[in-house]
């Protein structure tokens, strides 16, 4: 039985993540700075990236290590401090795995990192991106270099590495589709700045299904863009979650400065977004449950 170890396997993908593992009869363990485990039947290592601690046997016992961990990149305010968190949350973490595996001698088949379409930057460009190009320069494309170079450790030391470049994820329990389905609900959605800027979404089921891939298909390797083929504009999005939740759908659109005044530079995560392909990982055979985003919000919202 291989063993899978998770880090920040406590948040949104990895708690949607362990089921299945578990049900494919993997070995399942989480590494967490907390102390709940978040499945009874998954083991919890403990380690602190920031005191550069962790528990060797976490690292020890895995066969493939699927790295999740990192502070909400929308969270909180993009200060400086908090920009170096979500930075050394991921860097600083991958690092340690890293150090780690070299002083246990462990032998992985897989590293498994999480990356995201922030990769190709804050911007609302009409060509459709694909996983050869450059990281932007803006915060979120260093964000993402960093990230991937420090998975790419791995790679130069022979282990397969897989890097995800997720978009938002739909799920109903919590994450950015939560957020934007509130104010639909009370019948004041709007879409917001120009409504035209792309949002890169992928279901839950099949952001889940991607990574038991990556996991499963020794063949998968380098960078994948995890988002659905589809391309829908923020407006789009917005209009077909007020349709899903039988809402109306009249608000004009909130204008970007005033978007840019409440959220600071992290108001690009809202008001930019360029198309994004889904083909190479298409091309792995990897066939999405929910490639479209009508089908995808009925199963989140309607499904019992
Ligand atoms: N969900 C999305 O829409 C989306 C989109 C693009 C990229 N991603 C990326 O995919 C990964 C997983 O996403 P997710 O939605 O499952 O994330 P999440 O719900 O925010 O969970 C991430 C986990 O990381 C750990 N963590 C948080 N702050 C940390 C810190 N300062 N230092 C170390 N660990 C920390 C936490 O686990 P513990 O408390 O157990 O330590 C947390 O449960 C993240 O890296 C995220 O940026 C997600």
């Amino acid at each position: 039985m291989k063993s899978i170890l998770i880090t920040g396997g406590t948040g949104l993908i990895g708690r949607a993540l362990i089921p299945e593992l578990l049900e494919q009869n993997y070995k399942v363990s989480v590494l967490s700075r907390g102390f709940a485990t978040p499945h009874p039947e998954a083991t919890l290592f403990h380690w602190d990236v920031s005191a550069a601690e962790i528990d060797l046997k976490a690292v020890e016992q895995a066969d493939v290590i699927v790295h999740l961990a990192g502070a909400g990149i929308g969270e909180k305010r993009w200060t400086k401090k908090r920009k170096q968190e979500i930075i050394n949350s991921r860097v600083a973490s991958a690092e340690l795995l890293f150090q780690s595996v070299r002083e246990t001698g462990t032998k992985l088949d897989a590293f498994i990192s999480s990356s995201a379409v922030g990769w190709y930057g804050g911007f609302s460009r009409p060509q459709v991106m694909t996983e050869e190009m450059e990281a932007a320069s803006d915060f979120m494309g260093e964000t993402c270099r960093f990230w991937e170079a420090a998975a790419d450790k791995f790679q130069e030391a022979g282990i397969r590495t897989v890097k995800i470049r997720t978009g938002v994820v739909l799920s109903r329990e919590s994450g950015a589709l939560s957020k934007m389905a509130l104010p639909v609900k009370m019948g004041l959605g709007s879409a917001l700045g120009s409504g035209k800027q792309i949002v890169p979404w992928i279901h839950i089921d099949d952001i889940v299904g991607i990574y038991l891939n990556a996991i499963e298909d020794a063949s998968t390797q380098g960078a994948f863009n995890g988002i659905a083929p589809a391309v829908d504009s923020f407006d789009n999005f917005m209009r077909a979650l007020a349709r899903v939740l039988n809402k109306p759908y009249f608000m004009p659109a909130v204008p970007s400065f005033l978007l840019k005044a409440a959220m600071g530079e992290m108001a690009v995560l809202v008001t930019e977004g360029s198309p994004v392909s889904a083909q190479k990982i298409i091309d792995t055979g990897y066939a999405f449950q929910f490639p479209d985003l009508d089908k995808a919000l009925a199963d989140l919202y309607l499904r019992n």
